[in-house]
Formats: structure tokens, sequence, C-alpha cells
């Protein structure tokens, strides 16, 4: 059967980045109840012309650039923090990219998880279509109330991935383990801007899916443990990985290793490893706990702070970019969103995934963020764009597209 997954995939953020140690201070915090607690350093806050539009152009750019768009028929944007309740997100950044026309384009929800159905969707698509790619973005902008308990688990990011036949990165496996329960966790009234969470039985709900989702996957004929060698999870928080570790070892009866980054991740040079973190993990057969890569895959999120629906594949450009020995090893990825659904599939890495590394990159765009001030980021946080009049924003971003404001209320985008 011919391969079909992932052969190309970028990530993006924001213009801002707040840092969780001005946080704590300003709130009076002890700042290891973020670094230790949460297993957060900072979270990526957009500027005034930046939203879900533009950061997932900015992911999908570089992707274009390199292929092209020939075969490309459908585009699948997966978000939670869309910006229009009828009009697909994508619309907008199908035009910022001069995509072609014969395109079909649609938006798509389910919290945290819905990228994952995306990308099912596109695997089906490829199947019959092997000539095809499929676009597939995750884009969002995580927000809460000011001072309530989510609000330093904000963040924003988006991750676009090419989906094809005979992949370059990922070739994802058939087998799927599925769960999906009615619950009020999380959820975005219509007449809200942030998110309304009871964040305990978010956690909960979170685990049961992973449970409810493990089982299936064994149930459908899926791998043991055992045979998966490294594994990636939602990470609305990155403890929350280190909890669903512990989880899953206690699901499954093996040792696994739970140790996140112990301290900030250094800014600055690609070149040199991040601290706390074994470059790669190893399968070099000495006893303990196995390492399947849980620091390594929370390196950018621990910095990008939440970003809902592209916060898995955010840990996969962490993993893919930090660990050298990953070709022919077999990923298990578990996709949590709220309300809820969770889904735990599996995909082997190609060999000469390395190629690919976007380490350089993406370091780049997460130290060229502009940090916020405390007031500033309260002030940014607390703006409300008017939908019924015309408005322009401010030029902020340094990104190579903007949302430059709203005319006859529609929103307008505009390269930078
Ligand atoms: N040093 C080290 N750790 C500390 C600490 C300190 N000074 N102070 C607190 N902590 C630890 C706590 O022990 C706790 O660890 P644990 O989870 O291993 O028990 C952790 O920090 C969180 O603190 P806690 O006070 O329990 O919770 P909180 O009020 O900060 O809320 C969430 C945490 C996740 C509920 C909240 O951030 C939230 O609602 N987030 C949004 C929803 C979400 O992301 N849900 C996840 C599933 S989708």
């Amino acid at each position: 059967m011919t391969p079909i997954g992932i052969d190309d995939i970028e990530l993006a953020t924001s213009h801002h980045v707040v840092r969780l140690d001005d946080f704590a201070a300003a709130n009076g915090t002890d700042p290891a109840k973020f670094r230790l607690g949460l297993g957060q350093d900072e979270f990526s806050f957009p500027a005034p012309d930046e939203d879900v539009v533009t950061m997932a152009a900015a992911a999908a750019a570089p992707i274009i650039e390199r292929s092209g768009a020939e075969g490309i028929r459908t585009m699948l944007f997966a978000t939670e923090s869309g910006i229009d309740q009828s009009k697909a997100a994508g619309m907008a950044v199908h035009s910022l990219l001069d995509l072609p026309s014969q395109m079909r384009i649609v938006e798509v929800k389910e919290a945290c998880y819905s990228a994952t159905a995306a990308l099912q969707a596109a695997v089906g698509i490829v199947t019959r279509s092997p000539g095809q790619r499929v676009l597939v973005i995750a884009s969002d902008v995580a927000r809460y109330e000011l001072d309530t308990p989510g609000e330093p688990t904000q963040g924003a990011g988006a991750v676009a991935m090419l989906v094809s036949a005979d992949p370059e990165l990922l070739e994802i496996e058939p087998v799927s383990g599925l769960n999906s329960a009615d619950v009020d966790d999380f959820w975005r009234p219509n007449d809200s801007s942030t998110a309304i969470v009871d964040g305990a039985l978010s956690v909960t709900a979170y685990l049961d899916a992973l449970t409810g989702a493990w089982t299936d996957l064994s149930a459908q004929g899926g791998p043991a443990m055992a045979e998966i060698d490294r594994v990636l999870y939602h990470q609305p928080f990155t403890k929350m990985a280190k909890k669903a570790q512990v989880h899953l070892a206690g699901l499954t009866g093996e040792d696994l290793d739970t140790d996140i980054v112990a301290g900030p991740v250094p800014s600055g040079s690609a070149e040199t490893g991040p601290a706390g973190v074994v470059s790669s993990a190893s399968d070099s057969g000495s006893t303990g706990p196995r390492d399947t890569g849980l620091a390594t895959s929370t390196l950018y999120n621990r910095r990008l702070g939440n970003s809902y629906t592209a916060s898995l594949y955010a840990g996969l450009c962490s993993l893919l970019d930090h660990d050298e020995d990953l070709a022919g090893r077999r990923i298990g990825l578990f996709s949590y969103g709220s309300g809820s659904v969770g889904e735990f599939f599996t995909a082997r890495v190609v060999p000469g995934y390395e190629q690919h590394s976007s380490r350089q990159a993406v370091t780049a765009a997460l130290d060229a963020r502009v940090p916020l001030s405390m007031d500033a980021y309260r002030a940014l946080h607390a703006t409300e764009l008017p939908s019924a009049e015309d408005v322009s924003t401010p030029k902020v971003t340094a990104g190579p597209f903007r949302f430059a404001g709203v005319k006859g209320r529609a929103r307008i985008y505009e390269r930078s």
C-alpha cells in the first residue's frame, strides 16, 4: 500500500511574547509555579494586526514556496478561535498565498482536537486520489480571562502540514483509537472572546479520553506500548504531557520517563542543546525508565504557550527538530479536544527527515518575539476591535502577513 502522511511541516507564531517570570513578579507568584508547576516559561501573544489567519499564512507560505501548489486541491483549516461564524478563515489564507481557484476550503472545529480530524480526512482524500496533496493548517490564539488560573497557559501559534503520498517526514498508520464524551470542561460561547474553563475537570477529562483512546487502539489491533518508540501529547501546558505520560505508563504497565525540562530553555543559538535535555531519546538498552521523547517534544511549547489545535503538532515539530535518532521509529500521537474527543494514532518517521529541520528558523522566530510589559499586555488583552465600524489596525507585526482592519464589517488582510 502506498504510504500516506506528512510531507512537510512548518510552525509560526506571533509578534509578542509575555515572560512568565515578569508575570509572576507582577502577580506576586513564585515563578517556579509556572516553570515547574505548569512547565511553561513564556507565552506568545498576538499584535493588534495578527490573528489565526496571519499566523496560518506565515506557517503555510514556506511550504508553498518549497513545493508549489500543484496538486493541492483541498485546504482544511482547524481552529477554535475562528474569526467569522460563516466564512472559513482559510479563504483569506488562500488569497494571501495566491493559491489556485480549483480548491475546496473548509474550517473544522472541535476544540484542540480538530487538526487531527483534518489530518485523518486529508489521509482519506489522498488515499482516494494519490496524485493530490492536502494542506492542513492548525492555528489558534489561546485566550483566557485576566486573573484566572488559565491566564498563564495562554499562547498563540500555527502549524501547517502538507499531506501527500510517499511523504518525506511521517507515514501515518491506519489504526486509530477513538473516544468521545459530552463534557463541559472548556468552551467558548458565541458572545465571548475568551474561553470558559473548568480547569480541574479538563485535566481529568483529558486523562479519561486518553484511557478510552488507548483502550480502543488496542481493541482495533494497534501496536503495544513496547512497539511505540516515542509518544507525543496535546500540550495545553507541558506539565499536562507529563501527567499524560504517567497515566499511560499506568495503563500499559511500561516504565516510561516522566521528566520534562527542569529549567528555562535558553534562547539564542539553535546550535546549542537545550538545558536539561539529552539531545535525543536514547534506546541504548540501559535499564530504567524508557525515554520516549517527552522532554524533547515539549521544548517549543514551553515558549509558545498553548496553541490549542496546533499544540500537538508543535510538539511534533520539536521532536523532529531535536531528536537525531528517529529514522524508521514509530511515534504515538495523542490528540485531545475539550468537549471532548480523544484520538491515539501512530506514525512512522521517514529516513532523511532530519534534512527538513526547522530548528534554526523556529528558534529565531521565538527569540525575535518582542516582550510585552505587564501593563502593555493587560491593555492589549482588554482591547476589543469594533466589528460594526470601519477601522484600521496599527502596523506592528514583523511577520509576512497582517490583519489590516475591518471594512464594511469584513476583515481585510494584506502582505506586510
Ligand atoms: N513551585 C512548583 N510547583 C508549584 C508551585 C511552586 N511554587 N505552586 C504550585 N505548583 C504546582 C502545583 O502543585 C500543581 O502541580 P500538579 O498539577 O502536579 O499538582 C501545579 O503547579 C498547578 O497548580 P494548581 O494550583 O494546582 O492549579 P492552577 O490553579 O494553577 O490551575 C490549570 C492549573 C491547568 C487548571 C489552569 O492553568 C487552567 O485552567 N488551564 C486552562 C485549562 C487547561 O489547560 N486544561 C488542560 C486540559 S485540556
